[in-house]
């Protein structure tokens, strides 16, 4: 048997880069929610809420997992302000259970946090900065970084910036379909101009993470791309880039708007560390538009 990789919230964007570039490296123990069937003879599919305590502590006796990336969450940060209870269940709870598996099974640990940990007053925040989150999932994001860190020596936070692409496999939270499926009807799309961000392509992010799990790297990791800039001019970029025109892209300011949880202004994230240990590159808009365009035609 070779070395096994868990990746939790198989359905979301960011596992399905994981899964799909996971190679021959890896023999892929996926748990997720809905039904999964790959067909595919490296990939190990589990079906279960990982809220389930005791069917999560089995998948671990059965699997014996080598390395674990950890992506399950509840991302979307209006949802977690107004459902407290669940945000903390699946983004804390979840992750000390996982947590703890990990130090019973020896299994390297690799957590994906956020930018949003911090509060966006100053931005090209490095790994040592002290976080300050603004709304309740960047509290129990740093939340569950403070247990991943407590709990196991041998494991690794990253700090994911905004993820940019289309889903590799399965469908996912992607913006940038959603904007594309916009400017394909000429329906303006609005972009907040206040958050200022260094966005990364789901494709380098999945390579990244695969590369964390089979290294011996602890501690905290940035993993941000080379350009900053906020996400109106982000959209803007992203048009022109794919030959549609600018104008369909309008600003708006997203802590402007009643009813919604605060976001940081600038979350960018310095990625010097990643840079200087992974020898996945972390790139530039332009650049990472070219990967993300290259593996959709693939
Ligand atoms: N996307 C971004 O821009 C971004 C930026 C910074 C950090 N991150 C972090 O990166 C990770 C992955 O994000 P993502 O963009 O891949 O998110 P996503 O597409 O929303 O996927 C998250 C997955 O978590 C799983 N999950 C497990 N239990 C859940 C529950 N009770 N309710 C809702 N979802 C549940 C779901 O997988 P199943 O359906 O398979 O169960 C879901 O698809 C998260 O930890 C997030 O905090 C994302």
């Amino acid at each position: 048997m070779g070395k096994r990789l868990l990746v939790t919230g198989y359905g979301g964007f960011v596992a399905g880069s994981v899964v799909a570039q996971a190679g021959t490296e890896w023999d892929v123990i996926a748990l997720s929610r809905s039904p999964v069937s790959d067909g595919c003879v490296r990939i190990v599919p589990f079906q279960l809420d990982l809220r389930e305590q005791d069917r999560l502590s089995q998948v671990f006796d059965e699997t014996q997992p080598t390395a674990v990336i950890h992506t399950a969450a509840i991302a979307n940060i209006d949802y977690c302000e107004t459902n407290q209870d669940v945000a903390e269940a699946v983004n804390v709870d979840v992750t000390q259970q996982l947590s703890e598996l990990c130090q019973q099974h020896n299994a390297r640990m690799v957590f994906c946090s956020t930018d949003t940990v911090f509060d966006g007053t100053r931005g090209m925040y490095v790994e040592e900065d002290t976080p300050h989150p603004l709304n309740y999932y960047g509290e129990t994001k740093l939340r569950a970084e403070h247990i991943v860190q407590e709990q196991l020596d041998d494991a690794i936070v990253a700090r994911l910036a905004l993820v940019m692409g289309f889903p590799l496999i399965g469908a996912g939270n992607s913006f940038l379909a959603r904007m594309i499926a916009s400017f394909r009807e000429g329906t303006p799309v609005s972009m907040p101009e206040n958050e200022i961000r260094t966005p990364v392509d789901v494709v380098t992010l999945g390579r990244a993470l695969l590369e964390l799990a089979g290294s011996n790297h602890t501690g905290i990791i940035h993993l941000g791309g080379d350009t900053r800039l906020n996400r109106y001019e982000m959209g803007g970029q992203i048009a022109k880039h794919l030959g549609y025109p600018q104008d369909l892209v309008q600003p708006t300011n997203s802590n402007a708007m009643p009813g919604r949880a605060a976001r940081p202004d600038d979350a960018s994230l310095d990625n010097a560390k990643a840079m200087q240990v992974l020898k996945t590159p972390m790139l530039s808009l332009t650049k990472a538009l070219d990967l993300i365009l290259e593996t959709a035609e693939q």
